[in-house]
């Protein structure tokens, strides 16, 4: 063991040095069924292991001697400005990480300079996320179902920028782990939005979500509802050129190339391996984002390289809240946006107009 008088080449006194502690603490601290609901995918988890297996196969080309030291990664989506291409995903059940759920995650996004996409299904409502970091709560998740139009209404009045519909969860993936735990959490975790306004009551929304005879929405109703509330909305949950031409004709504002983090449909294609399609079909007419495998600043690099605009993390952000709750996700937002900046320099990437596709290869 060595010590240094005053100075270490690396930060010594900070509760996690690597997001890889960040998920461990997590892991040490969650009930086995809730970390199982945390990490666990839909089917035979094919999609969960191919989302991660598609950073694994690509490579950074380096550039030496670009003479880039220091890397711009600001930017902005759908007018919001980021301190870096990052945003914190929908991801319900918030309270069972971490007693301030989605609280703490917006209030680390407001001190990173970063953006939540506020879940329906959390834990708190959107309007107590608006008031509590109004700065990060920007987007607001929503399922398409009937309450839609009340939803999207309570989302413009409490002041977001832009909804974020979910395209890909007409009926809840078939998630193996949750079966075979019996999993049965509190269902007020997920009912921040449903409680005391006259919707449907949180076990009548779960219900729907499982049952195979719901009525589901089309693209079609979907621009409609979309048309009559007039706000700019986000398409979550495209896979291919054909889903993304569908969202841009029914007027989405952006899409989300996103397979729910293997989720729901099992086996389906890797987010990253969708990424290059969805960016020629869209061919600059909407942002692209990218959620689904994102485990490190270098995944986030390579979305960039591949077209992604912006990069959206769900269960890092969820392993920061059960590990630290504010904190955790702020140094987990920290060490991604470092690792970042640190391989843009050695990719010579000076800012995020730089990123292109020329500087990845498959290995
Ligand atoms: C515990 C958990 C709950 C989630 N709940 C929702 C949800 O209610 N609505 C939604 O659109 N996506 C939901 N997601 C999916 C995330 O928004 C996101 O697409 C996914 O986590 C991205 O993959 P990653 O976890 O590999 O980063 C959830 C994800 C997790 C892990």
């Amino acid at each position: 063991m060595t010590t240094s008088a005053t100075r270490s080449m690396y930060p010594q006194d900070v509760a996690f040095a690597a997001l890889e502690e960040i998920r461990d603490s997590a892991a040490r601290t969650l009930p086995r069924d809730v970390l199982d609901f945390l990490e666990g995918g839909a089917g035979r988890e094919t999609t969960l292991r191919a989302n991660l297996a598609a950073f694994e196969r690509r490579v950074i080309r380096p550039r030496p001697m670009s003479g880039v030291s220091t890397p711009d990664t600001t930017t902005t989506f759908l007018g919001v400005p980021l301190a870096v291409p990052l945003l914190t995903a929908p991801f319900g059940g918030d309270a069972l990480f971490h007693p301030d759920g989605h609280l703490a995650v917006a209030r680390a996004n407001e001190l990173c300079g970063t953006a939540s996409i506020v879940p329906e299904a959390g834990t708190y409502s959107y309007e107590q996320l608006a008031k509590t970091a109004p700065a990060a709560a920007r987007f607001a998740q929503l399922h398409p179902f009937d309450h839609f139009e009340q939803g999207a209404e309570r989302v413009r009045a409490a002041g977001y920028t832009a909804l974020c519909v979910t395209v890909d969860c007409p009926t809840a993936g078939f998630r193996v782990r949750n079966r075979v735990n019996r999993f049965n959490p509190d269902l007020t975790f997920f009912g921040g939005n449903l409680l005391d306004v006259g919707t449907p009551d949180v076990a009548e929304m779960f219900e729907r979500l499982f049952r195979h005879d719901a009525p589901t929405w089309d693209w079609a109703r979907l621009a409609e509802a979309t048309r009559r509330c007039g706000m700019p909305w986000i398409a979550k949950g495209v896979l291919t050129a054909e889903a993304a031409g569908r969202a841009v004709e029914a007027g989405a504002s952006a899409v989300v190339v996103s397979n729910h983090g293997g989720r729901q449909l099992d086996p389906a294609p890797a987010s990253l391996d969708a990424l290059p399609e969805v960016v020629r079909a869209v061919a600059g007419r909407v942002p692209v984002a990218l959620d689904s495998g994102v485990r490190s600043g270098s995944d986030v690099f390579l979305a960039l390289a591949l077209g992604a605009d912006v990069v959206v993390i769900g269960r890092l952000a969820a392993y920061g809240l059960a590990a630290g709750g504010e904190e955790g996700v702020r140094r987990t937002i920290e060490l991604l946006t470092e690792e970042l900046r640190t391989l843009m320099v050695l990719a010579g990437v000076a800012d995020l107009r730089g990123f292109d596709p020329s500087l990845v290869a498959v290995r």
